[in-house]
């Protein structure tokens, strides 16, 4: 036996007992009874989309005083930090200005420095760090259309830190001098503290976002899960003007699927009150990938995000994982190679042979699109992806899993290969940050509702399509009534609150932006509840 092996066993006997003892605690003693996943599976509810709402709403102008650049030119601005490790943090911003035009030329990242200056004492610095800067272009080589050049966009990692601690930092260039003003962080907990873990997808900018972003500060997460598809900068054309919620209908004679690069820059300043005191983790989506010249793409999202790719032995910013406050995260991406015999796939392996789970007992991973999703948008879309790499997430126990793409809320019962199983994952989609596109209400299982086989194609990888092979929709593509395997959906804007109280309970809480208005007001909300005991599947492949 390995010692990573007796370490599991360990972690899974205290974890039995802390279960029994909790469930008790919370049936017996609260008044108000959450359920827990143990009490699963759930019978199928749905709640329709309410007509007293909007589907959707625009974009906000970038004239809006929370879009517009509001300081001078080498003064940092879009201001955002990142986990890079439990010990240290990336802090991004952005100074001089971007351009965009017929002809632009780039700015040189050299002729701005880029420092941190942080301390535990507000006003007093004892530590600065140096890091990295870059610029990136987004060129249209067709007539009439724009090309765009981002300002320095700077990257510092700022290490030494201690957990559950308040740093004071304050970034630019001192030379100049041009720092900002002082901001202020908590970094995570220790695991065993109780840690809130916001999660948020398909976000926009539109007037539905400026709700989701304000009602999910209110909730004061020590994180944020971004789940892709940040900015929707590509439903636009170059020049600007005004969004369509549907590109290709709004704008059939485009010769590329054109974006308006300021929308991101825009969408950082709407950002920073947020993103410079709580740590953003992102995964990217479709909208992130943005096509240009020369067959380049997800240029904004890979130069403006530093994620902890090298930190974790990835090659690529494309998948990464991170420890935060007990729990191990995995964000995989979906829009490159994830078959098995791939790179992607070989870093996740080992990525989950390193996991002490005493350490990190939560297993959390993340990508964009949805593998079990009962939403006629985007239904089975990626079940390539899952049939690749569901086997392998099953073995190692992760516990939850976050995507969005779909513009709506779904819980999952455990499930594995489309059966119910208490060893499986709780599958959450919230792709419902509020963005231009609006929220999706049709089910696949709605009368007429079913999509076509034409429907629902990936903007990567292959078309995988099944029909079930056993249950109530046996031999068929959709179900008649809402699947087994969906415990809880509804069609409304909104973000998760993932608040993890020990090593075997999670409170999850989905706030509706409706609730926003409210006191005490949530939509669907459950104890999700790891079961350690299930974890010789795990011990199988440690051993
Ligand atoms: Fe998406």
């Amino acid at each position: 036996m390995t010692g990573l092996t007796q370490a599991v066993m360990e972690d899974c006997k205290v974890c039995v007992a802390l279960v029994m003892i909790l469930v008790a605690v919370d049936v017996v003693g609260s008044g108000v009874h959450i359920p827990t996943t143990l009490e699963g599976p759930f019978e199928p509810v749905t709640w329709s989309f309410d007509p007293m709402l909007r589907r959707g709403s625009d974009d906000l102008p970038m004239d809006h005083p929370r879009l517009k650049k509001n300081v001078t030119s080498n003064f940092p601005e879009q201001i955002a930090l990142a986990i890079s490790s439990p010990t240290a943090m990336w802090v991004s911003w952005v100074t001089g200005n971007a351009q965009i035009g017929l002809n632009v030329t780039p700015l040189d990242p050299s002729t701005v420095a880029s420092e941190v200056w942080y301390g535990m004492e507000s006003g007093k610095y004892s530590m600065k760090r140096t890091g990295v800067s870059m610029i990136y272009s987004q060129l249209y080589p067709f007539e009439g259309l724009l090309n765009y050049t981002s300002g320095i966009i700077h990257h510092v990692k700022i290490d030494g830190l201690k957990p559950g601690t308040k740093y004071y930092y304050k970034c630019g260039d001192s030379s100049i001098p041009e720092m900002s003003e002082e901001h202020v962080f908590k970094t995570l907990p220790l695991p065993g503290t109780n840690n809130r873990i916001a999660v948020i997808g398909d976000l926009g900018l539109t007037s539905n976002s400026t709700t989701t972003i304000d009602h999910l500060i209110q909730n004061d997460p020590s994180m944020v899960l971004m789940v892709g598809d940040l900015t929707y900068a590509n439903q636009y054309r170059t020049t600007g003007w005004k969004g369509a919620p549907c590109f290709s209908c709004a704008f059939p004679d485009a010769p590329i699927r054109e974006t308006f690069q300021p929308r991101w820059d825009g969408w950082g300043r709407f950002m920073e009150p947020l993103t410079s005191r709580v740590p953003m983790m992102v995964v990217e989506g479709n909208h992130e990938i943005e096509p240009q010249a020369a067959e380049i793409t997800f240029k904004s999202y890979q130069t403006r995000f530093a994620v902890p790719s090298e930190e974790s032995g990835s090659n690529s910013n494309f998948y990464y994982s991170f420890d935060a406050g007990g729990v191990h995260f995995i964000m995989l991406g979906a829009y490159v190679n994830y078959n098995t015999t791939g790179a992607q796939y070989a870093w996740l392996e080992a990525d989950l042979q390193k996991i002490d789970r005493r350490v990190t007992p939560w297993l959390v991973a993340s990508w964009h699109p949805p593998w079990y999703n009962s939403y006629s948008s985007h239904y089975q879309e990626f079940e390539c992806m899952r049939l690749q790499m569901e086997a392998l997430l099953y073995r190692y126990g992760v516990d939850i899993v976050f995507s969005g793409h779909v513009h709506a809320y779904e819980r999952m019962n455990r499930v594995y290969n489309y059966t119910m199983d208490p060893r499986g994952p709780v599958y959450i989609t919230v792709g419902d940050g509020g963005n231009i596109e609006k929220v999706d209400v049709d089910h696949a299982d709605d009368p007429g509702k079913c999509p076509s086989a034409g429907d629902n194609m990936p903007e990567y990888g292959g078309v995988c399509h099944l029909n079930f092979t056993s249950g109530p929709a046996k031999g068929k593509f959709c179900w008649d009534r809402q699947p087994e395997w969906s415990a809880y959906r509804e069609s409304s804007f909104g973000h998760g609150i993932l608040e993890v109280v020990n090593s075997t309970y999670a409170l999850w809480t989905w706030h509706r932006n409706q609730d926003k208005y409210k006191e005490n007001s949530h939509g669907d909300q459950i104890y999700i509840v790891r079961q350690p005991q299930y974890c010789s599947a795990s011990l199988k492949i440690i051993a």
